[in-house]
């Protein structure tokens, strides 16, 4: 018998209620969700939504708060453009559209027992803290937990209360830095291969999971490569134009790849030898 969720349509918003908005930084605003039938979203880390805001339009958006986290969802959106400005006129109370969840994952559940190095630049620490989140919920089913969080500056550090709470754990290695501090910043200052001398990598336990700007991964992985960690063991979540988000329309496309469909989580190894990809 088919459930109700495996009957509806990827194409059919389904109604949601936003229930809280927290401002972040000046241009990213946090937005706690419930969809309105009242069951939970049942998405995986790493994954995204396609979120329709009444009258005006689409944006895919990835689901920031952990699986693990139960009687709602979080999405945190960069004002960019037509749908995002319209989303942050929204307040709590206001109705949205959700479809999905869609794309692949963090394999989370594979990964119990290794070490895992968390690499987040901005607002990749959006989708990145999904699987932050679910690994710390789940602490002792995995080795070391490593997190490196690289902003432009302190102004735009997101999740700053979370950031204190890793930061003060015993069983957290975390590092920050920015690319520019100010006058508050008392902490490492440069980009974020900086933090690599920080930690000794262990290059058969560890799994590195990165999201962050394009420029970001290839110093990444040039790190990564130096430690000797393998492409498989390399995790990345691509952005790229959407329109569809199932692998219909074409817009996400990379040779044969479709990010929505099989990514946007990839391993190094499966998109190595595509040019644009990263
Ligand atoms: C899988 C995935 C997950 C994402 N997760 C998040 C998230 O968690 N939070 C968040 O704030 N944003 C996220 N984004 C980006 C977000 O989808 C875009 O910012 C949004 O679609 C812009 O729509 P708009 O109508 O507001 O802007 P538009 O009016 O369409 O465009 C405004 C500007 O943004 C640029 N733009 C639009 N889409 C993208 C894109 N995908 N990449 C780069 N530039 C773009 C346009 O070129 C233009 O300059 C994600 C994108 C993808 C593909
Ligand atoms: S967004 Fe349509 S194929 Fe990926």
């Amino acid at each position: 018998m088919a459930t109700e969720a495996a009957s509806k349509s990827i194409y059919l918003p389904e109604p949601a209620t936003i229930v809280k908005v927290e401002q972040m930084t000046q241009t990213e605003k946090l937005f706690e969700l419930k969809l309105n039938s009242g069951r939970e979203l049942g998405h995986k880390p790493g994954q995204f939504i396609e979120l329709s805001v009444m009258g005006i339009g689409e944006a895919p958006i990835s689901v920031s708060s952990s699986p693990t986290k139960k009687g709602g969802f979080e999405l945190v959106v960069r004002k960019a453009g037509r749908v995002t400005g319209a989303l942050h006129r929204l307040t709590a109370g206001s109705h949205v559209g959700i479809r999905g969840p869609f794309g692949t994952n963090f394999p989370a559940e594979e990964l119990k027992g290794k070490d895992i190095l968390f690499v987040g630049g901005g607002i990749g620490l959006v989708p990145l803290r999904s699987f932050i989140n679910y690994v710390l919920d789940n602490r002792k089913d995995y080795g070391r937990v490593m997190i490196f969080f690289g902003s432009r500056n302190p102004t735009e550090r997101l999740f700053r209360d979370e950031l204190t709470a890793w930061a003060n754990r015993d069983d957290v290695e975390f590092h920050e830095t920015v690319d520019r501090a100010d006058d508050s910043w008392t902490g490492n200052v440069g980009v974020i291969t900086t933090l690599f001398p920080k930690v000794e990598v262990d290059p058969v336990s560890t799994v590195c999971a990165i999201v962050g700007p394009p420029v970001m991964y290839k110093f990444v992985i040039i790190e990564l490569r130096e430690r000797e960690v393998s492409n498989e063991n390399i995790l990345l979540s691509l952005e790229r134009r959407m329109k569809c988000g199932v692998g219909k329309c074409g817009h996400c496309q990379i040779q044969d790849l479709y990010v929505c469909k099989d990514g946007p989580v990839f391993r190094y190894s499966d998109i190595q030898g595509y040019e644009e990809a990263i």
